[in-house]
């Protein structure tokens, strides 16, 4: 009796674990065949659930909502491939995705990588690190979102280490199954054969995919940017251009050294300051240090006085020191970082009391905003994945989004005062794009740095391949010229106290460089404004041009390197030129080049410094010349510029100078407001637009429209200078 008691039990308790599993694995799915369910969440975008996804993901614990309007705004798009062929299950208690490959088909993003553009062929783990050197997915912002180039993009919500395989498995059930060769005879045989496969295991039992439509490949990015919340919008200061100075400087030498600035007439917008002004650093008071810094308000408010806004460095981890260490206990890691405790950002206690520091000893001093370093890794120093933060979050999850969360944070404490901020970080990952933050890092390859620049375009963040040091003048003048084309103009001196000028044999072309910056701040600012507005990335890949891309396709399978040398250089990986803004192509040089080619997209393409025609959908060969890094314009691009040592942030109104290139009417929206605050999210804007067209002679004339009723902030008059001579 009590036997058939005891098996009856355990049919029942059977039959709850059946159906209780069913339940988990019906969750998210539709139940039928274990297919994801879709669901569309915008026009051109829809999210797939399998299994059961994890509450925490990347977005779950940011203060970010997609912009579903701007998105519908695009109008509808559809997916290239059906929802169908992409294959999402659970095996092993992870989630297995495959998306299938084409012959063609190009796979852009995946991480902030640094030496490569395009990722077919790769395996990678995207996991947070500091770049070391390979692209394996450890990095800065190992962004789990793809684009591919057959017009779609997809992104992996999870905040776990992902593992893919980007082109290079093959399935036995495989559509377009590779050619099985014999090694002993067939000379063709590859240790790679083709794969069409596109492959991503995440460490969980469900996960959450959104897909990003896009006729063309900069919408796909546009969608997924707008979807995270869209873009940042500096402050005007923002775009100016920032110098560090020595870790261990007072407030008396940094006085001198802008006084320095101002004396040789060279720019500046911010001054940052590293670990010394801090009475600890590593681990972190947050506490000015009385000594270099007896009186931070008077000396705040000094360079704020000569137009000049404080950046202070900063890293997560607190020192024993810390006046509000004790409080904060509860809110920490089991493990410390450099002797220092880790705070828990995901909970709102940890939050508030770090909030309630940085305004009594920061904002309310007049700070302007952090570079938040080391929040990336290094193993040897980060909490290891054993590690429990009180939150019950892992510390996978937390390693993951822990810029993200110090960037959102920080952002807040800004937006609390209605005042933007800028600033830099070295952590961060999807959900990211809305927060205004550059990352920047210790790896000073400078090729590279300009790879990382390219493919921060594709993911959703900005990247500034900031200068330090240099070993030659030629050198130091290519970061400098490079830099100044890039989200954020800034020299990192904290280590060696190099100066703009440390090269007298390059000082002028230096300074003529962070001038030209200065001068493009409407353009850059205008930039950016696409960037939060419509999705737009400020500075891109060439691969999301227009004319670009469609060469590239049009030409598939006619490839001749002497007939077509232009179909060939699209179709190579293009690392080292890039789009700023919508008119802008920057080609710079790195030491050492005598010349260098310029794959010009489709359309004519005009010198920016000449308006000379400089070709039409082709590659060009150019000279190298010290003093300017070449800049091409398209037909019919406008770029509008500040005075000479004029500041777009001074509170004046300035005349500019609106450059128009090529032979070809055009229509240009220059975007204004306050430069400082977030009004414009309440419409405080304006767009001004800056027509060229020829008049009854056939002559090109300028005409700037202001919508009615509105004024600009900045600029009171624009003049027209047509650059190219018919
Ligand atoms: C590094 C950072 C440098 C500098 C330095 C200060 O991690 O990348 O830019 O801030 O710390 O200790």
């Amino acid at each position: 009796m009590i036997k058939k008691l005891i098996s009856m039990k355990k049919r029942n308790w059977l039959l709850w674990v059946v159906l209780l599993a069913g339940l988990v694995a019906c969750k998210g799915t539709d139940g039928e065949n274990g297919r994801p369910r879709v669901e569309q969440v915008a026009a051109g975008v829809w999210k797939l659930t399998s299994g059961t996804p994890e509450k925490l993901n990347l977005l779950s614990e940011l203060h970010v909502r997609p912009k579903v309007e701007a998105i519908n705004a695009m109008g509808e798009a559809e997916l290239p491939l059906p929802v169908d062929s992409i294959s999402v299950k659970q095996v092993d208690g992870k989630t297995y995705i495959r998306f299938p490959l084409e012959q063609e088909e190009k796979i852009f993003g995946l991480g902030l990588n640094f030496q490569t553009v395009e990722q077919r062929g790769r395996i990678l783990r995207l996991h947070m690190d500091h770049y070391n050197g390979r692209d394996n997915g450890r990095t800065h912002a190992p962004v789990p979102f793809f684009v591919s180039s057959r017009g779609y993009g997809a992104f992996i919500n999870s905040a776990r280490y992902i593992d893919v395989w980007a082109g290079t498995s093959v399935r036995k059930d495989s559509q377009n199954p590779p050619v099985v060769r014999d090694r002993n005879a067939d000379p063709q045989w590859s240790a790679q054969p083709y794969s069409d496969n596109l492959e991503f295991l995440v460490p969980a039992e469900g996960v959450e995919i959104v897909l990003f439509a896009g006729n063309e490949l900069l919408d796909v990015v546009r969608r997924f940017n707008l979807y995270n919340g869209g873009g940042a919008l500096p402050p005007k200061w923002g775009l100016g251009f920032w110098h560090r100075v020595p870790t261990l400087y007072s407030d008396r030498q940094v006085l001198d050294e802008v006084g320095e600035f101002a004396k040789r007439g060279f720019p500046l917008s911010v001054v940052g300051l590293e670990p010394g002004w801090m009475s600890r650093a590593y681990p972190c008071t947050y506490q000015w240090d009385s000594t270099r810094f007896p009186r931070p308000d008077e000396f705040v408010g000094e360079l704020r006085r000569q137009g000049i806004r404080t950046n202070v460095w900063m890293n997560g981890y607190l020192s024993p020191d810390c006046e509000i260490f004790e409080r904060m206990q509860p809110y920490t890691a089991t493990h410390t970082v450099w002797c220092g405790t880790v705070p828990d950002y995901s909970m709102p206690e940890a939050r508030e009391l770090l909030a309630g520091h940085f305004q009594k000893h920061l904002l309310d001093r007049g700070v302007s905003g952090f570079k938040m370093d080391e929040n990336d890794g290094y193993d040897s120093w980060l909490w290891p994945d054993v590690a429990e933060f009180p939150s019950g979050n892992s510390a996978e999850q937390m390693r993951q989004i822990y810029g993200p969360l110090m960037q959102d944070m920080t952002m807040q404490l800004f937006r609390q005062r209605n005042q933007r901020t800028y600033g830099l970080v070295r952590a961060s990952n999807a959900g990211a794009a809305s927060f205004p933050y550059v990352l920047y890092n210790d790896y000073y390859n400078h090729r590279d740095f300009i790879t990382a620049l390219i493919n921060s375009s594709f993911i959703g963040v900005l990247w500034t391949p900031e200068v330090r040091a240099s070993q030659t003048a030629e050198e130091w003048l290519r970061r400098m010229q490079t830099v100044c084309f890039s989200p954020l103009a800034m020299l990192d001196a904290w280590a060696d106290g190099t100066k703009p000028w440390s090269f007298p044999e390059v000082e002028r072309q230096v300074n003529d460089v962070m001038r030209l910056r200065m001068q493009l701040i409407p353009y850059l600012y205008t930039a950016f404004a696409d960037y939060a507005f419509y999705g737009t990335p400020p500075v891109r890949a060439m691969n999301l041009e227009k004319g670009y891309a469609a060469a590239d396709r049009m030409e598939q399978g006619r490839l001749d390197a002497t007939a077509n040398p232009y179909a060939l250089a699209v179709r190579r990986e293009v690392k080292d030129q890039f789009m700023v803004g919508d008119h802008l192509l920057v080609a710079p040089f790195f030491a050492g080049d005598q010349e260098r080619q310029v794959v010009l997209p489709q359309g004519k393409w005009y010198d920016f410094y000449t308006g000379e025609l400089a070709g039409e959908g082709e590659v060009i060969r150019v000279k190298a010349e010290l003093d300017r890094i070449p800049v091409y314009v398209r037909d019919g691009g406008i770029v509008p510029l500040l005075n000479d040592g004029e500041r777009a942030d001074d509170g004046r109104k300035h005349t500019l100078e609106v450059r128009h290139y090529g032979m070809k009417p055009a229509t240009y929206d220059l975007y204004d407001d306050d430069g400082e605050t977030f009004d414009y999210e309440k419409g405080e804007y304006v767009r001004i637009r800056l027509h060229v067209a020829p008049d009854a002679q056939g002559r090109l004339q300028g005409r700037a429209e202001m919508p009615e009723g509105k004024t600009a902030w900045s600029y009171g008059d624009f003049r027209f200078r047509f650059m190219t001579q018919p």
